[in-house]
């Protein structure tokens, strides 16, 4: 039996919802020597949303120990950054081996929220995994988490609860020229923006 509901996710050819969102901001991968804003991104969280993050409660040390601990290697920070913070973040993190299953955690700071960058971070997570060749990505979170089971709903994924938790799961395809194109189309916007600012018409 399956643990959970699993969804095929073709994510070049279903956006449920539009692609952009309204903010401000940029989405770009995070690089290593940017961990520290990562960090202070989770440390504006507040013990709420901290719970909600990481389904159980994280001190500030906590917290700054899971940003130390990041396999880059083994996973990707996708970020959203407004005047050079970020305020909303993806982490995707994958098993090693030839199987690859991977899990995405997601965060975006209360005065950003509701504006589509949750979605537009998740739908970015899942492109960079399926790039990645992981096969199947798990999202977990707390049953009473709407947003969450909403943001999720946007890009057709269902949720499950079990043992006091929501679980979905996304299979996905393996990369082809769209999504390797789509990535690289989406980083090189997300750098222009985060440097030079969004296009004004
Ligand atoms: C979950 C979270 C990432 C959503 O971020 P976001 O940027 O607001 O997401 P979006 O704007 O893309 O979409 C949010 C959706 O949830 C809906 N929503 C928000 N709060 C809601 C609530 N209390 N009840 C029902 N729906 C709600 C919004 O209306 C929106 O849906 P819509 O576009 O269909 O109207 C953000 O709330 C968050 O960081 N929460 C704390 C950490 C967390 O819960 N992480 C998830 C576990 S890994």
């Amino acid at each position: 039996m399956e643990r959970f509901t699993t969804t095929d996710l073709d994510l070049t050819q279903e956006p449920g919802t539009p692609r952009a969102f309204s903010a401000e901001g940029s989405i770009r991968r995070l690089w290593p020597v940017e961990s520290r804003l990562f960090a202070a991104h989770l440390l504006r969280l507040d013990a709420e949303d901290r719970l909600l993050r990481f389904q159980g409660y994280r001190n500030d040390e906590a917290v700054d120990a899971y940003v130390e601990s990041l396999d880059w290697f083994g996973g990707v920070v996708i970020a959203y950054f407004v005047a050079g913070e970020v305020r909303a973040a993806a982490h995707l993190s994958w098993t090693r081996g030839l199987v690859r299953t991977g899990e995405i955690g997601l965060s975006v700071e209360a005065p950003f929220r509701r504006r589509g960058v949750g979605t537009a971070l998740l739908r970015r997570a899942m492109t960079v995994a399926r790039n990645r060749f992981v096969s199947d990505v798990e999202l977990l979170c707390m049953p009473e988490n709407a947003a969450m089971r909403r943001v999720a709903a946007h890009l057709g994924l269902k949720w499950k609860i079990a043992s006091g938790q929501a679980e979905a799961a996304a299979r996905l395809r393996w990369p082809d020229q769209l999504s390797v194109f789509d990535e690289m189309l989406a980083e090189t916007e997300g750098l222009v923006r985060s440097s030079f600012g969004p296009a004004k018409i």
